[in-house]
């Protein structure tokens, strides 16, 4: 088992790494037991890994769950609300324990259920995707959408404790497998060379990942992303290096609907954008680009962004949450490993960059 701590003062806590992880959760969870449980999943997670959960929680307490609808579109102040309902039915009282068991959207809602719900209950983090595990679980932001933008409501509720068991990977669908994997590249580009190149070397699409090195890039992602939040806990500066590849992501994303990228695919796209525009301004040397976005590639095949008009994803740029006084602060690589933040980046940038992105749909495989 690989645990890493993040320390947080009094929020601090533990994220522990181990395939199999599910089975030993009574010994890793003992400072829970006699509390009550509510696991907040949906019904695809649910039905496949549910009843290990159950049963390795009911060594602990009183186990109860709350299934939410499957999907991004899902996650709503609508679905918050039935979260809760779910949770005062369930007989949580404050001394009450919110598992999110599923990926990032579980996560994200059941984390604001338990940031909300009595004015705040404790929240164990349990996730299910490889983009949960190296990047939604961790770091305390939860929230839901509003329907004209993406986790615009919200609070940061830490977890008291991330339990990851990379055996339920297994009956993940390739092309979630994918998504997560672009998160773990953007964490090697902003802070870890030897990350960036695991990744780049990793099989073609991920076809036959050995266990041990997923487990070690997630334990990488994980290190990365804990040492930023104990920084930067409120997202005040250095943890915005963490949107590395998400401003032109999450334009792609709204002005798709949700419904052609899947959030990792999306940031891989912002990846090779983000990389040009650094170029383009002498920030990133032309072979650090291209190592960029060949290894992004290599990833494998992502939605098409040529028929994604340039004119809405500039006004979904100027629309993002973390824009200040009207800028928006692009995060730039300026070599593997490294980043800086740039309010500078202008539309015509933006178009050239998507221009470079759109010929580039021609070499994915
Ligand atoms: P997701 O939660 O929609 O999960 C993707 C799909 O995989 C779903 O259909 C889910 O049911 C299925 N699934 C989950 N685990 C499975 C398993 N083990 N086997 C089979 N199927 C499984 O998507 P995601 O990519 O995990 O998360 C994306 C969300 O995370 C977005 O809403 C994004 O905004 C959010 N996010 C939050 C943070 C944060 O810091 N809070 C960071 C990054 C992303
Ligand atoms: N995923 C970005 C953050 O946690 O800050």
């Amino acid at each position: 088992m690989i645990e890493i701590p993040v320390d947080l003062g009094r929020r601090s806590y533990t994220i522990a790494i181990g395939h199999g992880l599910l089975a030993s959760l009574p010994d890793l969870l003992s400072s829970f037991a006699g509390r009550r449980f509510a696991i907040v999943s949906n019904r695809r997670v649910f039905s496949l890994h549910g009843a290990r959960l159950e049963k390795a929680l009911r060594r602990l307490g009183p186990v109860e769950h709350v299934l939410i609808r499957d999907g991004e579109r899902y996650k709503t102040m609508a679905t918050l609300v039935e979260v809760l309902d779910g949770l005062l039915a369930a007989g949580l009282d404050r001394q009450g324990v919110v598992v999110a068991f599923g990926g990032g959207v579980v996560g994200d809602v059941a984390g604001f259920a338990a940031a909300t719900y009595m004015r705040g209950v404790a929240l164990i983090q349990i996730p299910t995707t490889l983009l949960a595990m190296v990047d939604s679980s961790v770091g305390g932001k939860v929230g839901v959408n509003h329907p004209r933008a993406k986790n615009l409501i919200g609070a940061f509720h830490q977890p008291q404790a991330v339990v990851i068991d990379p055996g339920v990977l297994e009956t993940l669908p390739p092309r979630e497998m994918r998504s997560g994997a672009y998160e773990i590249l953007k964490c090697g580009i902003l802070g870890d060379r030897a990350l960036f190149r695991a990744v780049r070397e990793a099989p073609h699409q991920l076809v036959g990942w050995e266990r041990v090195a997923v487990e070690g890039a997630i334990a990488a992602a994980c290190r990365i992303k804990a040492e930023i939040v104990e920084k930067d806990e409120r997202d005040d500066g250095l943890r915005r290096g963490l949107n590395l590849g998400h401003t032109l992501g999450h334009a792609l994303e709204a002005v798709t609907g949700y419904r052609r990228f899947t959030h990792g695919e999306a940031v891989g796209w912002g990846l090779i954008g983000a990389g040009w525009i650094a170029k383009e301004k002498g920030l990133l040397a032309e072979a650090a680009f291209d190592a960029i976005s060949a290894a992004v590639d290599r990833l494998g095949p992502r939605p098409r962004v040529s028929s994604v008009p340039s004119a809405r994803v500039l006004q979904a740029v100027g629309r993002d949450k973390k824009a200040r006084a009207g800028k928006v602060t692009f995060v730039l690589p300026t070599a593997i490993g490294r980043v800086a933040l740039r309010p500078d980046v202008t539309p015509a940038e933006i178009r050239r960059a998507l221009r470079v992105m759109a010929a580039r749909e021609a070499r994915m495989t």
